[in-house]
């Protein structure tokens, strides 16, 4: 099995600057958030986790297993990025979640909270579904953005105001497979 810095390594010091959260911190982080989610919501009501993509893929896939309550998943295609790492305030809608929205707990799940554009564009379209409860989870925060439409009630940790890439972030789609976080 590879390491952190054996990776970090081969990407060579002048792409990656240092890492941010190591494997380790993230997986604690991510069981407390998923046993803090587990007890928010009421057992025999059906809660629906939906990932937004890509960048949310690993951190869902990670989190989900670490909600002990039943749940279905689904996820919802927004991208407001293009290769560039300043957020453009254009959010396209590229996947529509197929699982019914109104009556149930939905549970946004995003990586990385910056501009706030993302959440602030796709909350009002979630809310005309008629969900039971919408709250918001997000690994990341960078504390940047004015008041959201929806502020997160899981935050995972509060971002430097670098550029973060792996487990699952992305600079112009690459490094997403890095086990860790990293600021380039
Ligand atoms: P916002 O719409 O500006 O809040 O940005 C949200 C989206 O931008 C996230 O879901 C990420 O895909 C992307 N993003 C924002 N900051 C970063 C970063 O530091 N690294 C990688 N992607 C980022
Ligand atoms: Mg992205």
């Amino acid at each position: 099995m590879q390491t952190s810095t054996d990776i970090a390594a081969r990407l060579g010091g002048q792409e990656l600057r240092r890492i941010v959260y190591s494997e380790k911190d993230i997986a604690e982080r991510v069981d407390i958030m998923g046993r803090a989610i587990g007890a928010h919501y009421p057992d025999d009501e059906p809660l629906l986790v939906i990932g937004l993509l890509k960048g949310s893929f690993i951190f869902l896939a990670d989190l989900v297993r670490r909600i002990p309550r039943p749940l279905v998943v689904d996820f919802l295609g927004a991208a407001s990025y293009g290769s560039a790492t300043v957020s453009s305030g254009n959010v396209r809608l590229v996947y529509d979640p197929e699982a019914e929205i109104a009556g149930k707990h939905v549970l946004l799940v995003e990586d990385i909270i910056d501009s706030g554009n993302t959440v602030n564009r796709l909350v009002p379209k979630l809310r005309e579904r008629g969900p039971r409860s919408l709250e918001l989870c997000a690994l990341l925060h960078k504390r940047l953005a004015p008041p959201l439409r929806l502020e997160p009630r899981w935050v995972g940790f509060e971002a430097p105001p670098e550029f973060l890439v792996g487990y699952g972030l992305d600079y112009s789609e690459n490094y997403r497979g890095l086990p860790f976080i990293g600021s380039i």
